[in-house]
């Protein structure tokens, strides 16, 4: 739907200040966000990441639509301890569109 990824792509305007998507994306002060939807939690090369996102990626937390709808809507919530300094998507039709717009960018 290209209207869901163009709000996706808007929505997006948020995170860019700590993640990169694309070819030439690059960690940040957030990981790489290619193939993030659907990926196991934590596993990005080279990011350095909390010891709260560490243990739930080692407790085998996936980031499915649904567990990426619960973060991005409350990321401290969600996950405790977490360093993403970032307050959370007001709408669910915010967070459905970002997680299309996330899919559009597969893993390399
Ligand atoms: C981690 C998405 C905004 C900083 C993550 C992860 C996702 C994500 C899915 C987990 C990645 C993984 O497990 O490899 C998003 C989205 C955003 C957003 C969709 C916008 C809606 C931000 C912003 C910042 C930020 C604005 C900086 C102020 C971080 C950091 C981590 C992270 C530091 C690592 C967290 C940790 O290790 O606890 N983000 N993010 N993010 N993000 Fe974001």
């Amino acid at each position: 739907d290209p209207e869901l990824l163009a709000d996706g792509e808007l929505v997006f305007r948020k995170c860019k200040a700590c993640h990169q998507l694309g070819e030439r994306a690059k960690n940040r002060a957030g990981p790489v966000l290619n193939g993030i939807v659907d990926a196991p939690a934590g596993q990005v090369d080279g990011f350095k990441y909390s010891r709260a996102l560490t243990a739930q990626a080692d407790e085998g937390l996936v980031w499915t639509p649904q567990t990426l709808d619960a973060f991005l809507t409350s990321p401290r919530g969600f996950m405790k301890g977490t360093k993403m300094g970032f307050a959370g998507l007001k709408s669910d039709a915010e967070i459905e569109a970002v997680i299309a717009y996330l899919k559009s960018f597969p893993a390399p």
